[in-house]
């Protein structure tokens, strides 16, 4: 029997009215959300940030991860929801939310974006694909407005120019910051003159881009966002042409486990976990109880023990569940969100994160 010693302390939701709500593309809603006067310094974030939004949805609660696309010196709270086919939230905000309905949302977190420094003059390098480009958007009008020496690239895949997310906010940024901006579109479905521009980023496409556009030695960071095989792909390839890895930075959408992952998520899966004594750090509070087989991974289990703590994809991808090992061995299932210097502090996925020793403790105040 589980035994919570205290019920842990809420990762909060709040009701937020939708300031404003429209199409940016055919397939793509970008909703703006009022965030009252009392919870804007909670809702304070950093570029490339994420907001976890609920809604109920025929009868049942549904959340998901959306990142800002405003920039945190524009005082907005903006996200593009593009419409996935049978996907339950997207498709409630692309066919029925409107401009004064209501949504849920916890108060932004995420580790995607590095701090900004107004005296440096760095050269960022961005990767995106079609909706990949909201957390990329929020970074590059930071970078552009804030640190007045800096310059971003932008190569950017979709595929017609119809479905181009942000087209006309990204010309006008280019114009705004004439010189210091440069951007690439890349069509997957359409044929231009220039068939560099035609197709996704392949061997043939990066050598010309490492030729032509992308100065390696004097890269200072490289964001990516998008599908995994992207994303892998292209980082592979410039940390091959010379790019150190930990300049590399990136969020991914996952189409599926590698055979990898899959074994290991299963031999997790038949681990026994039951009478593991877990400690659970949040709000500044100890929380002790024992694990059941009901549950493999942390954040299950303690929820399934009447905790709140904050998740929204429990699949490994957006962090909003991380948390470090204080005490005791866990694996990780899968891990899309952490980087080599997390995993080196100890940090972990909770929805991922299963018990291999008898104790332990895990602090998400951290
Ligand atoms: S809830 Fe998204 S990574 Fe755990």
């Amino acid at each position: 029997m589980l035994v919570l010693k205290q019920r842990l302390t809420v990762a909060t939701f709040h009701n937020l009215r939708v300031k404003d709500i429209y199409k940016e593309t055919d397939d793509c809603s970008v909703v703006t959300l009022d965030i009252p006067e009392e919870l804007q310094d909670d809702f304070a974030y950093r570029q490339g940030q994420h907001l976890t939004l609920r809604a109920e949805i025929n009868g049942e609660k549904v959340r998901r991860n959306y990142s800002l696309c405003s920039g945190p010196s524009e005082a907005e709270w903006r996200v593009a929801v593009k419409l996935i086919p049978e996907g339950k939230f997207s498709t409630f905000v692309n066919s029925e939310l409107k401009t004064g309905d209501y949504l849920e949302a916890l108060a932004p977190s995420g580790r995607f974006g590095v701090e900004v420094n107004p005296d440096k003059a760095k050269n960022y390098l961005f990767f995106a694909a079609g909706s990949g480009i909201t957390p990329i958007l929020s970074m590059i009008k930071t970078h552009l407005k804030q640190e007045p020496h800096s310059t971003c690239k932008l190569f950017y895949v979709n595929k017609t120019a119809k479905s181009i997310i942000f087209k006309e906010e990204l010309e006008q940024l280019r114009n705004a910051y004439f010189g210091r901006l440069e951007i690439y579109y890349f069509l997957t479905r359409e044929r231009r003159d220039i068939e560099l521009f035609n197709g996704r980023f392949d061997d043939e496409r990066m050598e010309v881009l490492c030729k032509t556009f992308i100065d390696i030695p004097d890269t200072s960071e490289v964001f990516l966002c998008g599908p995994e095989d992207m994303v892998n792909y292209v980082s592979e390839y410039l940390v091959n042409a010379g790019l150190p890895k930990e300049l590399i930075h990136f969020e991914l959408f996952v189409k599926g486990l590698s055979e990898e992952d899959k074994a290991r998520a299963e031999r997790l899966s038949q681990q026994n976990v039951e009478g593991v004594n877990l400690t659970i750090i949040d709000g500044g509070k100890e929380f002790h109880f024992t694990m059941t087989k009901d549950y493999d991974n942390i954040l299950d289990a303690a929820l399934g023990a009447g905790a709140d703590l904050p998740f929204a994809c429990k699949g490994g991808v957006c962090s909003t569940c991380k948390c470090k090992v204080l005490e005791g061995t866990v694996e990780m299932k899968v891990n899309y969100a952490l980087e080599e210097d997390d995993l080196d502090q100890d940090f972990v996925l909770s929805c991922q994160a299963v018990p291999l020793s008898e104790k332990v403790k895990v602090d998400f105040d951290v």
